[in-house]
């Protein structure tokens, strides 16, 4: 419930939606985020006194909500790796007016999903690039099948953790031939499956526009085998762009940041594992809100914080993104959440 004005930003834009990254840690090593050859043994992920404590994630949600935000999103790197998610879920689900989603790698799911949903946990989404156990091996170079995956969304439909969305990042010479499968897998499961078209996001991935496979493209590959239509968004400003199979076999997504840029929509916040404020996926520059915080400030002088925070917000990286400079220091997914 907003106590408080509403927050727009320098172009116009509400705050409603934060992200929060609750670890950097991930137990896969998916080659479009942290490939190994970055992210090898000995990497120096953050230690555990530099990550906000679940207290001070729920203090700033508080403050959040107050200001208009009505989602919040848990995120890692791999965010049922943080120990006692359950627990953190449980203080932000007692915050009046937020729905809580989670993004996960699936790996742990099947264990978990219960837990999740018994702490209050509404929605996941799992993210699933391939079905062919072989393709799967080499994108997240884990050891993790596409089968433990599965039992995961499974145990998650069976925990009432629905919609359940599916995303598929779909990358030039890597998973192209999963598109169709992964389509006729999810058609009329009731999940909602998404492909993401592959961005450049930090500078661990070696992006390249090449490499990128077009929102349209996948749809025109669908297309051919389960005729498509469009569908209206649910709310003004959603990621994707929805469409449902004409057979009456449900929906299906596409998110398109490269080749149809949303941010003119953008009301997303992102809250990283050691407390920084991120405007924007693509900053390179984050507010330390931990220093405020545990300098002793008080509720409001956080809340004027974020607010100032939220006030000069400018960012519009994707519709910038050709233009933009390819030396500019940005973060890396896997910190900043997805
Ligand atoms: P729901 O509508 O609640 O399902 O949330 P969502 O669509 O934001 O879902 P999700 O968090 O799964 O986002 C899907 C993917 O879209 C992310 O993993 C990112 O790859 C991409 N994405 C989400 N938000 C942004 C954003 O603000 N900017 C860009 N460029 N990409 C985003
Ligand atoms: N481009 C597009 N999506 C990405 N994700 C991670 N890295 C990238 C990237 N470079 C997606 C993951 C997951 C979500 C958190 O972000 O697949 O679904
Ligand atoms: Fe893969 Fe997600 Fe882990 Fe990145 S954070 S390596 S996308 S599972
Ligand atoms: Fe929002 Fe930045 Fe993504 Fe644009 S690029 S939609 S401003 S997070």
């Amino acid at each position: 419930m907003s106590t408080l004005p509403p927050l727009l930003d320098a172009r116009g834009r509400a705050l409603r939606d934060l992200r929060i990254s609750v670890t950097d840690r991930c137990n896969f090593r998916c080659v479009y985020c942290m490939p190994k050859t970055v992210f090898g043994r000995g990497y120096p992920f953050l230690p555990r006194a530099e990550l906000l404590s679940f207290e001070e994630i729920a203090r700033l949600a508080r403050l959040f909500a107050a200001r208009g935000v009505k989602k919040i999103r848990l995120t890692g790197g791999e965010p049922l790796l943080r120990n006692g998610i359950e627990r953190l879920i449980e203080l932000l689900a007692a915050i009046p007016g937020l729905e809580i989603a989670l993004t996960t790698n699936g790996a742990l799911l099947a264990q978990k999903a219960a837990a999740l949903a018994a702490a209050g946990l509404k929605r996941v989404t799992v993210s699933l690039d391939a079905l062919d156990e072989a393709v799967f091996a080499r994108i997240n170079e884990a050891g993790c099948s596409v089968a433990r995956v599965l039992d995961g969304i499974e145990a998650a439909a069976a925990a009432g953790l629905s919609p359940i969305k599916i995303n598929c990042v779909v990358k030039r010479g890597m998973n192209e031939s999963e598109i169709v499968p992964l389509a006729r897998h999810f058609r009329g499961s009731g999940h909602i499956l998404r492909f993401i078209e592959y961005m450049d996001a930090g500078s661990a991935n070696g992006w390249r526009l090449d490499e990128v496979v077009p929102s349209a493209e996948v749809l025109r590959r669908i297309g051919e085998h389960f005729p498509l239509e469009p569908l209206e968004p649910n709310y003004p400003g959603e990621v994707a762009q929805r469409w449902r199979y004409r057979d009456g076999a449900g929906e299906l997504g596409v998110i398109s940041s490269v080749t149809r840029a949303f941010c003119d929509a953008c009301t997303r916040l992102r809250l990283s594992t050691e407390g920084r404020l991120y405007t924007c996926l693509f900053a390179s520059e984050g507010f330390d809100l931990r220093a405020l915080m545990r300098s002793g400030a008080s509720d409001e002088a956080l809340d004027a914080a974020l607010a100032q925070v939220w006030a000069a917000r400018q960012d519009r990286y994707s519709q910038l993104r050709l233009q933009a400079t390819p030396g500019l220091k940005k973060i890396e997914m896997h910190y900043i959440g997805g």
